[in-house]
């Protein structure tokens, strides 16, 4: 099969190889001698491929190694009582492996996939929308009516975000940091869109009445501590990541002194092995596809051979909702 290997830790432009590798057998390194064995038509492409290529992410597989974390396709082979059968149309997170025509992913992070979504719509999915409904509700304790701020908005975590907190009843602020990606936040449902480069943290004051219920920040670096003055009392602040670079500080009396709060939301570490936790986020995001919140943003496509130009775009601070690879 063809697939794309991270070869050496020398950046996105240099650490990828297109090679053919032999298919893999149906099972997972999370449920050894089981999996779901995928026909893979699209992967996602992330922020995380971009620090692999560069051996700066949490997991360091062994050189050379196939990465790619999120995949949509159909299946192959599903283990007995995982509730899926050949064919199924599915949208998985394998946590590598997905750059390849044939992937497996662990059945508990493999969902049916709504003939409401292609492919291309399903590989962002699973990631970014189960982090989102995580972080909002399970985290970050949604109610509906509440505001919700959304750092980088127009990302993949950012666009997923602001759908799913509409579905859940809430009102939006994006924070994004160009005109077109303000035109993103606003596809993806945003009610109020402000600059990061701009007085941002004074303008949601203003459009929240006072300040926000809850921040969602994928972005973490300079602007944390004006995410906390965003708040209102009893406010969330729910940690995401670092795409900004660093991984802010904070003195703890802005808690006491607010009475505030800093959630830390790690989808992937909390959901491992969790069957009911995974189910229902995932029928609880099946749901708002249902109902019609939930519709993946595709901002860039690209065949399997350019995944060096995906990555590039993500480094660069060009993309826009999801990224994809298109294998068939
Ligand atoms: N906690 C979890 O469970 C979990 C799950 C999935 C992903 N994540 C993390 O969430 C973060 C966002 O992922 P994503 O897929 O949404 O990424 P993305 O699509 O690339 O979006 C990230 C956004 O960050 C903003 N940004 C600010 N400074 C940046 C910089 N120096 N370089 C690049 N972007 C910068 C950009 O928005 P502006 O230009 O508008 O500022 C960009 O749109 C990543 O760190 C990822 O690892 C965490």
């Amino acid at each position: 099969m063809r697939a794309v290997q991270i070869t050496d830790l020398s950046g996105p432009d240099s650490a990828l190889k297109e090679v053919d590798l032999p298919e893999p057998e149906p099972s997972h390194p999370l449920t050894p001698g089981s999996g779901v064995l995928i026909d893979v038509h699209a992967a996602g492409v992330s922020f995380p491929e971009v620090l692999q290529t560069r051996g700066q992410y949490q997991i360091k597989p062994d050189l050379p190694f196939v990465p790619g974390s999120e995949v949509a396709g159909f299946v192959r082979s599903a283990p007995e009582g995982s509730g899926l059968v050949e064919g199924d149309r599915v949208a998985g997170c394998c946590l590598l492996g997905a750059w390849a025509e044939v992937a497996v992913a662990p059945d508990f992070l493999t969902f049916k996939l709504s003939d409401e979504l292609d492919y291309a719509q399903g590989s962002g999915l699973v990631l970014n929308y189960h982090t989102a409904y995580f972080s909002l509700k399970q985290r970050g304790r949604l109610s509906e009516g509440e505001t919700v701020l959304v750092h980088g908005a127009a990302g993949g975590v950012g666009t997923a975000t602001l759908q799913v907190a509409k579905g859940l009843g809430a009102r939006t602020i994006a924070v994004v940091s160009s005109d077109d990606k303000q035109r993103i936040a606003r596809q993806a449902g945003a009610d109020e869109v402000v600059r990061s480069d701009g007085a941002w943290k004074d303008e949601a004051k203003e459009l929240s009445g006072g300040g926000v219920d809850v921040v969602i920040d994928p972005v973490g670096g300079d602007r944390f501590t004006d995410s906390l003055r965003s708040l209102r009392e009893n406010g969330r602040l729910v940690v995401v990541g670092f795409t900004g670079g660093s991984i802010p500080e904070v003195r703890v009396n802005r808690l006491l002194l607010n009475n505030t709060e800093i959630v830390g939301a790690g989808w992937g570490a909390f959901v491992m092995g969790k069957r009911d936790v995974n189910r229902e986020i995932g029928e609880a995001v099946n749901r708002l596809v249902d109902e019609g919140f939930v519709r993946p943003i595709v901002g860039a496509r690209f065949p399997l051979e350019q995944a060096s130009e995906a990555l590039r775009l993500i480094d660069e601070r060009g993309a826009t909702g999801k990224v994809v690879l298109e294998l068939r």
